[in-house]
């Protein structure tokens, strides 16, 4: 996904808008480019590929000015080119833009200003802005022309903005499309997201929608699409840029696996102790409203669907709402009814993935109220609801959700204690053990991760296989479908995600001795023999069985060909420790066969588009 880093300062930005970048490579891009402002003109270069390798081609660090805007690329309007990388100037070559979103009409614009004689150089939709403002610069000033010219826009953007005769001034602007504002000393920045300009300054200002910004190295202001200067706060961040690196973990993935009873552990912190939860005042939500609320509806996508799903199992199971799941995706375009007493939550690591924002947006029109789980703060989707919970996770720099995902689990876990105590579906005493049970999670988890030997001889004997099933029930269920993700993901083998009971139905005729089978296999009262016989299923047929058992279990260790044990915890929670030793398989799987873990091929950690 694209990404953008822009600073104003007494010094050269050169460096910093290399760092910038680099910090942004997370995202998964394909060219990058910067621009630096010098003595009234510009220094553009970009290119085709990594940072590291255009920087080998052009040096960027050589540059000088004390003005610039950097930009990593993922493609949408226009091919991986040269021409196509950002950034993109006018006609004069007297304006500079970065571009992250997509401007939805700019082909009619491109249209009018090819009339006019604009004359452009790329395919983008991007290049239409820099020509829009220097069409309205004739008569006006840069921050008139800036709001002229963003007026027309439809769609979504977050933007870097250089005028060669604005020589000590950055303008930014966003809609729809993550911007924030780093506040340092005698210096000031721009960035898609707070990691990359960390290790700079922790005083972040988030942009609104619509919003501009005029920054100067000791000063910025921000204002509306109509000049109006707005107020805003300076938030502190307490991540540390130590936080966003990879702590001696050989990638970002291993590390934030590793990370999860600190996540948790910070995630449940003073919001459950003995029959009592309370979340922040961001939750916002009243006790009175919850005891009366009819239906729950999650929307997410990803992981963060799968999520989703465990928290209709736990919220139906012990709060007795009925709750429904969608994909944010397809609920927007479904124009679903919604009854005035459903409570909408969604759920996203990012805050920012287009198809939950459009999904929430969509909800909020029919008048519910709104809920997101959200781990980074401030995003998008956690100011367009009524109430936020946030999962303490810390920054989540690997393309595949790990520690998002279990403090997800944390989160909804909470949140159903909470109305399963105000509905009275839970007794105190039930509510306190539930309690009781969360906090010792974090205490319960180095014993998973201790597995991760046996994990690693799986990995070692199987990572050739091109194919694997992953089985589970209930609450397990949505573990196997996100167990089968997370091995797409960073492996690229197939894998697919199936109820076990369902394997009969069809996906046991692709059992053979070349199939490795992963059982979600805790003990519990109500599924647990079946699964048994499903592994006997498999087992008879050739496969290959890695089962996740609870310790103590003697049967599973018969029938298996590997048992991975988690510490025993209630059936609900038991869906927490069992994700972790599926991310350890996928990981290392991908591991041993070379591929670039953090930054899996053609996917990106934020997808803020449709
Ligand atoms: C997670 O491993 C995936 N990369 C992806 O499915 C992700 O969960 C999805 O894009 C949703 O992201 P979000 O949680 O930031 O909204």
């Amino acid at each position: 996904m694209c990404g953008i880093v822009g600073v104003v300062s007494n010094k050269d930005v050169s460096h910093k808008l290399y760092e910038g970048l680099k910090n942004l490579e997370y995202r998964g891009y394909d060219s990058v480019g910067m621009c630096f402002l010098h003595n009234k003109s510009f220094l553009q270069k970009k290119g085709v590929g990594k940072l590291a390798e255009v920087q080998k081609k052009v040096n960027f660090l050589r540059f000088k000015g004390n003005i610039g805007i950097a930009h990593c690329r993922w493609s949408t309007h226009g091919g991986v080119t040269e021409a196509n990388a950002h950034p993109h100037s006018d006609c004069s070559n007297r304006i500079s833009v970065v571009h992250n979103g997509i401007i939805e009409n700019y082909s009619k614009l491109k249209d009018e200003l090819v009339k006019k004689g604009h004359e452009f150089t790329s395919q983008t939709d991007t290049e239409v802005i820099a020509h829009l403002i220097e069409d309205n610069l004739k008569g006006y000033s840069i921050e008139k022309a800036i709001q002229l010219a963003l007026k027309k826009l439809e769609g979504s953007y977050a933007l870097g903005i250089l005028h060669a005769d604005s020589p000590s001034k950055l303008f930014a602007a966003r809609n729809e499309s993550p911007l924030i504002l780093g506040v340092g000393n005698n210096e000031n920045f721009i960035a898609s997201d707070v990691p990359s300009i960390l290790g700079y300054t922790n005083k972040v200002v988030y942009l609104d929608d619509k919003e501009i910004a005029v920054l100067m190295k000791g000063s910025f202001k921000v204002f509306d699409l109509d000049g109006r200067q707005l107020r805003k706060k300076i938030n502190v961040i307490n991540w540390s840029r130590e936080a966003a690196e990879k702590g001696g973990f050989k990638h970002f993935m291993l590390k934030e696996i590793y990370e999860q009873p600190r996540a948790i552990a910070d995630t449940l912190n003073g919001r459950a102790a003995n029959n009592h939860v309370v979340f922040d005042k961001e939750f916002g939500l009243s006790e009175n409203y919850l005891r009366k609320i009819k239906k729950i509806l999650i929307l997410a996508c990803g992981t963060s669907w799968h999520a989703a799903l465990v928290g209709e199992f736990m919220i139906e199971e012990l709060a007795r709402i009925p709750t429904e799941v969608q994909y944010a995706s397809e609920f927007r375009y479904r124009h679903a009814l919604l009854d005035k007493d459903t409570l909408v939550i969604a759920i996203s690591q990012s805050g920012e993935t287009a198809d939950t924002i459009a999904a929430l947006r969509e909800a909020k029109k029919q008048g519910v109220k709104t809920l997101s789980i959200c781990n980074v703060m401030g995003s998008s989707i956690t100011r367009i609801s009524d109430g936020v919970i946030y999962t303490r996770a810390g920054p989540e720099i690997g393309v595949a959700s790990t520690k998002a995902f279990t403090t997800q689990l944390s989160v909804l876990y909470l949140l159903t204690i909470l109305l399963s105590k105000l509905r009275k579906t839970l007794n105190e005493g039930q509510v306190k053990s539930m309690i009781e049970c969360i906090r010792k999670i974090p205490m319960q988890l180095p014993a998973v991760l201790h597995e991760d030997d046996e994990i690693l001889r799986c990995a070692e004997l199987y990572h050739k296989r091109t194919n694997s099933l992953y089985l589970g029930r209930g609450v397990n269920f949505p573990i196997a479908l996100e167990g089968a993700l997370k091995l797409k993901e960073v492996s690229y083998i197939h894998a697919e995600g199936y109820p076990a009971a369902e394997m009969k139905h069809g996906p046991i005729a692709l059992i053979d001795k070349n199939m490795p089978v992963v059982f979600i296999a805790p003990h519990d009262i109500y599924t647990y023999s079946k699964i048994l016989g499903n592994i006997e299923e498999v087992k008879s047929r050739g496969g290959i069985v890695i089962a996740i058992a609870t310790e103590g279990d003697k049967e599973i260790p018969k029938k298996a060909d590997h048992t991975i044990f988690i510490p025993k915890t209630l059936y609900t929670l038991s869906s927490i420790l069992a994700a972790i030793p599926l991310q350890l398989l996928a990981y290392h799987i991908a591991d041993k066969l070379g591929r670039d873990v953090d930054r899996p091929r053609n996917l990106a950690k934020s997808v803020v588009v449709e």
